[in-house]
């Protein structure tokens, strides 16, 4: 088959890795890729939020499957069109992806699914939003309801800071997604990502994980879209994942088919586990990154066969292969980041390092001129292993992360302590 992955981060690396490892993929190409997926796929420019261009590429290049990688694309309907044209794809419709891109929809949904998640207001106007955050006093959590790139959620410890987050996100700080807000119950537990694939009717859950959202170490300072990760998550037990599905997936996606806008590709489910009860804090329609890195070291190549029985509709005689083991990885981010950072630093040391089924140095933000690699993002490179157990997996990491020499850059070096 003709493969075609939407996206440039980390997460596409490491799902064109996995796809590359099935005999079934004929050719792969990435678009618009980066300096690491391009020394294992084709790479090409393309406008991936543009319906009709990646129409005209996938035909021109007889895709015969696209796997959409990021958020953005799924919320501009570009599976959609795809779907329209005939091709089959990977990710839900514009409708659907609004379980990521609107918060006051997933609420409704969750009220009309029976879903457990925390007590909420849906605002349109400061005054009304500042008055429920003193009747309901703090802490409290406070969000942009549309899309924020992960930045539009703020934790308030008090109410005046709550009240000041309300006037920032009406004031226009998110743009178009503060534009209405939403304000939730703080919910105290454990956080824990669950990923499911759903084809409309079938859903198949395929791993756990927890990453580190913090930007220092013991999980403090700044957020950002996540420093590292592992899989799986000690906290996600047989019983909580039973309960996550029965209470809280399959009833959103039988909500969402009965509504006519049935989910298909990965839910990702952000949970918050409190004396082994889950609740929802987000979905997201995508995978989650770094969190896909781990998934993919532990699936390998029958991730293709998922993702296309997904596609296909075909979920309900589709099964895992569990193997009894532990991925990490560690995020090599930019100095500076989640700040400003400089561009365009010189990366070396990549050449020794192993790549097999146990080690694998996912790129997130690299691009390459006359053989020397550069950081072009704030996250750049995720030193990603596999072991028996976490702490094996982690020793890997840290001795892929070690043998990088990239004075500009930096990584947490606690990644998975919560699960040691
Ligand atoms: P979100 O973008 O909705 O994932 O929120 C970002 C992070 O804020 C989550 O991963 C949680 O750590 C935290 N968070 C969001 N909503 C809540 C909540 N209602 N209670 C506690 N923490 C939350
Ligand atoms: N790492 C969190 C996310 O991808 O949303």
């Amino acid at each position: 088959m003709n493969i075609l992955i939407l996206g440039s981060g980390g997460r596409e690396h490491a799902l064109a890795w996995a796809v590359m490892q099935n005999p079934k993929c004929d050719r792969l190409i990435v678009a618009p890729g980066n300096a690491g997926i391009a020394m294992i796929a084709e790479c090409a420019a393309l406008d991936i939020e543009d319906g009709g261009s990646v129409v005209t590429f996938a035909e021109e290049n007889s895709i015969d499957f696209v796997i959409v990688g990021p958020e953005a694309p799924l919320a501009a309907g570009v599976a959609d069109r795809l779907r329209d044209a005939g091709l089959l794809v990977f990710g839900p419709s514009a409708e659907a992806a609004r379980l990521e891109a609107s918060k006051s929809f997933t609420k409704e949904i969750c009220a009309a699914a029976n879903a457990p998640t925390a007590a909420y207001g849906h605002f349109t106007d400061a005054e009304a939003a500042k008055a429920y955050v003193r009747e309901q006093g703090a802490p409290i959590v406070v969000k942009a309801d549309g899309l924020a790139a992960g930045k539009g959620v703020i934790i308030a410890e008090t109410v005046a800071e709550a009240e000041a987050a309300i006037d920032d996100m009406f004031g226009g700080a998110f743009g178009g997604a503060g534009a209405e807000v939403v304000i939730e119950e703080f919910m105290q537990g454990e956080e824990a990502s669950f990923f499911v694939l759903c084809d409309g009717t079938d859903v198949l859950p395929i791993g756990t994980a927890q990453d580190h959202k913090r930007v220092g170490e013991g999980d403090t300072g700044p957020n950002t879209g996540g420093m590292g990760a592992y899989s799986p998550a000690p906290v996600m037990s047989d019983a909580v994942i039973a309960k996550a599905m029965n209470e809280i997936i399959k009833p959103t996606m039988a909500e969402m088919a009965n509504r006519g806008t049935p989910f298909q590709g990965i839910l990702f489910a952000g949970l918050m586990i409190e004396n082994g009860q889950p609740r929802l804090v987000e979905y997201n329609v995508r995978f989650g990154d770094p969190e896909c890195q781990v998934l993919m070291m532990r699936l390998g190549g029958q991730a293709f066969d998922l993702l296309h029985a997904c596609a296909e509709g075909r979920l309900a005689e589709a099964r895992v292969n569990w193997a009894d083991d532990y991925a990490l990885t560690v995020v090599l981010a930019a100095k500076g980041y989640p700040g400003s950072y400089e561009k365009g630093t010189v990366i070396t040391g990549l050449d020794g390092l192993p790549e097999d089924s146990f080690h694998m140095l996912f790129h997130a933000g690299t691009s390459e001129k006359d053989g020397q690699i550069t950081a072009t993002g704030g996250r750049v490179l995720n030193a990603t292993a596999r072991g028996a157990t976490l702490q094996e997996a982690r020793d890997k990491a840290y001795s892929m992360v070690d043998q990088v020499n990239w004075p500009d850059g930096f990584c947490r070096r606690d990644i998975g302590w919560r699960a040691l």
